[in-house]
């Protein structure tokens, strides 16, 4: 019988990759280490740690749960975004990378406002909205969802964040009772079509909510309605899919957008698109 997380690790692993889990050594670990309520450093400096019954017995829920394709994050039930970490499950698409890429511009063209006002449209789990505030100490932001599960997702992590001064929530569609000005729009609308959808591996497919991941048109319909809410030289910044960007920006200035420009992420694509109203 096993009897080492280290052992236990490699047949996790085996066990994984099985399943098509695309990084089966890496979840292995974040599994191995939540279950023992350790960090991945402290797995590796004591990789021959006897495991008690009952920890082999949670690790073995979670295993059970990763080899479904459940997401990691939402087995792990949190996930980090730029300085935080943040609770998910499948009420909210789980933060992603790119998205960090969306925050570091908006946090760029806020450099220098003192108390700039924010809207993000779709907050989700919070993690726009929170990252903004977290890292502009002066920032206030108004952040929307017409999903009742993501508001609450994103309430309790207004809470663990303490930022539940600085970030108003509101239920409703896109803009609906908002008034402006605001400084600054953010959105990280959905952006996948439904053909694309089904394609998508099973983590995505099968497990995050739907409507937080297809949509058609949704930055286009923002960005015309943006302009009623945006201070006079106030920024829109969108992100959206691979390939998406030159016909956004393009919809951008044929908005009367200004100053439009598309940033790549870390993985060279372009994913976000801004312009300033002028
Ligand atoms: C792609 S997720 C982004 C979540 C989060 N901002 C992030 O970047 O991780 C899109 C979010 O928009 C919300 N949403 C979709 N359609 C909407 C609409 N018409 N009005 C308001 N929110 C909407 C979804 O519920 C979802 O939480």
């Amino acid at each position: 019988m096993t009897s080492t997380s280290r052992e236990l690790l490699s047949s996790a692993a085996e066990e994984l990759e099985l399943a098509g889990c695309p990084s089966p050594r890496v979840d292995a670990e974040w599994l191995l280490a939540h279950a023992l309520g350790v960090t991945r450093t402290e797995l590796y400096a004591d990789g021959d740690h006897p495991l008690t019954v009952a920890r082999r017995q949670r690790f073995g829920e979670l295993m059970a749960r990763r080899a479904q394709r459940e997401p990691l994050a939402y087995v792990l039930g949190e996930w980090g975004f730029r300085r935080l970490t943040l609770r998910v499950d499948s009420r909210v698409l789980i933060p992603r990378p790119e998205t960090e890429s969306l925050v570091e511009r908006c946090l760029a063209l806020l450099d220098g406002l003192p108390e700039p006002c924010v809207l993000d449209i779709g907050v989700g789990s919070g993690a726009i909205a929170l990252a903004i505030a977290d890292e502009h100490p002066g920032a206030r932001v108004v952040a929307t969802d017409s999903s009742p599960g993501a508001l609450a997702v994103a309430d309790e992590n207004r809470r663990r964040t303490a930022l539940t001064g600085r970030v108003e929530l509101v239920s409703g569609e896109l803009f609906a009772g908002l008034e402006g000005p605001f400084d600054l729009v953010v959105s990280n609308p959905p952006y996948v079509s439904p053909e694309d959808f089904d394609t998508l591996e099973p983590e995505v497919s099968l497990f995050e909510p739907r409507e937080a991941i297809v949509g058609v048109g949704v930055g286009a319909e923002i960005a015309g309605a943006a302009r009623a809410v945006l201070a006079p030289g106030g920024w829109l910044l969108l992100e959206c899919g691979d390939g998406q960007a030159a016909d956004l920006a393009a919809e951008f200035e044929r908005l009367g957008y200004g100053d439009v420009v598309r940033t790549r992420d870390l993985a060279d694509r372009e994913r976000v698109v801004e312009g300033r109203w002028a």
